[in-house]
C-alpha cells in the first residue's frame, strides 16, 4: 500500500490521468464514477471512464474503455500498468470481465487501485488473475 505522495512520478502521472477522466464518467444509474488509465511499453497513457446505459447490461467499465483506447492507438499494446480511481474508501479492483480484457494485453502488468485520498494498492496482475484464459488455450485445441 502506498499513497500519492510516496508514489514515483510515473505512477503519479498515471493517477492524475485516471483522476481527471473519472470526472467525465457517465454513471446516471449507479452513481459510481470510475476513472482508469493504462500505460503501455511505449510510455503512452490511455484513459477511460465508465459508460453506463439504460439497458444496464450494455454498461462498459472504465478499464475496458481505457483498454479500447490503447488498442485503437497501438493495435497490439503491451500494457505495463493499470490505474483505477474511485471515491471508495477501499479502492476497487478490476471486475472479472475487465481482468480478462487486461490479460490479453497485459498479463505481466501491475494494477494500482486508488481512491480520491490518494491511497494506492499495487498488485501484480498475475496475482489478481492467475491461470487466465488466453490465446495459448485456443491454439491447444
Ligand atoms: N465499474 C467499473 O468501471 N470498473 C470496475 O472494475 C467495476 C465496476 C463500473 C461499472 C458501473 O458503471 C459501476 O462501476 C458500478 O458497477
Amino acid at each position: 500500500m502506498s499513497n500519492n505522495e510516496t508514489a514515483s512520478p510515473k505512477i503519479r502521472a498515471l493517477y492524475e490521468a485516471a483522476l481527471a477522466v473519472r470526472s467525465r464518467a457517465y454513471a446516471p444509474y449507479s452513481g459510481y464514477f470510475v476513472g482508469a488509465a493504462v500505460q503501455t511499453a511505449t510510455g503512452a497513457i490511455y484513459v477511460g471512464c465508465n459508460m453506463e446505459n439504460a439497458s444496464y447490461g450494455a454498461t462498459i467499465c472504465a478499464e475496458r474503455v481505457a483498454m479500447g483506447a490503447a488498442v485503437s492507438a497501438e493495435s497490439r499494446p503491451q500494457i505495463v500498468a493499470v490505474m483505477i480511481v474511485t471515491d471508495a474508501e477501499i479502492p476497487w479492483p478490476p471486475c472479472g470481465m475487465c481482468r480478462q480484457v487486461i490479460a490479453e494485453f497485459g498479463a505481466d502488468c501491475q494494477i494500482y487501485c486508488a481512491n480520491l485520498g490518494g491511497v494506492m494498492q499495487q498488485t501484480p496482475f498475475a496475482e489478481l488473475y492467475p491461470q487466465s484464459f488466453s490465446i495459448g488455450h485456443l491454439q491447444n485445441t
